[in-house]
């Protein structure tokens, strides 16, 4: 899958130079991206912000493509693995969005006109992470301000199989549903700690998306996003979505009696179902 990752350096691109600390990472050229706008202090860190942040979705991709791999040959000790890593990025990531959270709102005015209609919305990296993870929705195909390097990339994301596709297949190869996996003398150890690691993923996925709407309510009060929505009304809607809805479902099921029928509700849907008000129906 090409990701936004540009070919290894071949030797006669890389120069007889030797090597330093700043031309090895071509640090020079890092700090050559970082441009305000205006005067006001506080861009400086909304920038970098962003672009730190846009730096480990980029390695959140790149091992999401590997612990993918790894599920489809069923290598659960490596996808874990991976899937530890990641889940390390993400909690660095909401530190990251915690930093901002020391921006005042008059800060944020001093600046904020000059981002004009651009929004975290537009984010390519962000889709791609949702649909490599597992949500699908054919809206972001056509996100607004994409090149058309980056809409294709987010169309081969569209197709191909997705984590949430890779585990449901393996579950499916051995004959198994959701809920088995998680009944207390079920066998599959491997599987249901894999399992296991996904909730945990999605749920520091989450909590990303809480605290990215806990900072645009401090900076932004009720006012409308750069991206045209509603701001922090819309942020809130997204809280209703999740990689493996089924997974939580079923893993909520285990609080049955043993031999209990899980109950059901006015209509006839189970009562243990997710506490979290799954379905955005974007899944699969
Ligand atoms: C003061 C800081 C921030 C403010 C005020 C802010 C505001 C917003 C708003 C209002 C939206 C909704 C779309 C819109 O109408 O614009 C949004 C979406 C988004 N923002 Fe931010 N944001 C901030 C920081 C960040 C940071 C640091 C990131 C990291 C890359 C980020 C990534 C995103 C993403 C990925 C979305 C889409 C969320 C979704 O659709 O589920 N934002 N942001």
């Amino acid at each position: 899958m090409p990701n936004a990752v540009v070919e290894p350096l071949k030797p006669a691109e890389a120069g007889c130079e030797p090597l330093s600390y700043g031309s090895y990472l071509e640090v020079p050229g890092l700090l050559t991206l970082q441009r305000p706008r205006t005067s006001a202090h506080d861009e400086m860190l909304f920038i970098v912000t962003h672009q730190a942040i846009e730096l480990w979705f980029r390695c959140v991709l790149h091992e999401l493509e590997d612990v993918r791999e790894a599920l489809t040959d069923e290598r659960f000790g490596q996808a874990r693995r991976g899937l530890r890593r990641v889940m390390r990025i993400v909690a660095l990531v909401l530190d990251h969005v915690d930093v901002l959270t020391t921006m005042t709102p008059a800060g944020f005015n001093e600046f904020r006109d000059v981002l004009g209609e651009s929004s975290g919305f537009q984010s390519v990296q962000f889709r791609e992470l949702e649909m490599l993870s597992g949500m699908r929705d054919r809206r972001y195909l056509n996100l607004p301000g994409a090149t058309a390097a980056e809409r294709e990339r987010l169309q081969l994301r569209f197709q191909d199989p997705s984590l949430h596709d890779v585990f449901t297949r393996a579950l499916e190869r051995r004959g198994l549903t959701p809920q088995q996996l998680f009944a207390p003398d079920l066998l599959e150890d491997e599987l249901r700690d894999t399992a296991e690691d996904l909730l945990e993923y999605d749920a520091l996925f989450h909590r990303w998306r809480y605290q990215h709407w806990l900072l645009v309510v401090r900076a932004l009060g009720t006012r409308p996003g750069s991206g045209g929505s509603s701001g922090s009304e819309f942020l809130r809607s997204t809280l209703d979505k999740w990689f493996f809805p089924e997974l939580h479902d079923a893993r909520s099921h285990v609080h049955a009696a043993p031999g209990e029928e899980p109950a059901t509700g006015p209509q006839g849907e189970s009562v243990y179902g997710c506490p979290m008000g799954h379905g955005s129906g974007l899944t699969g």
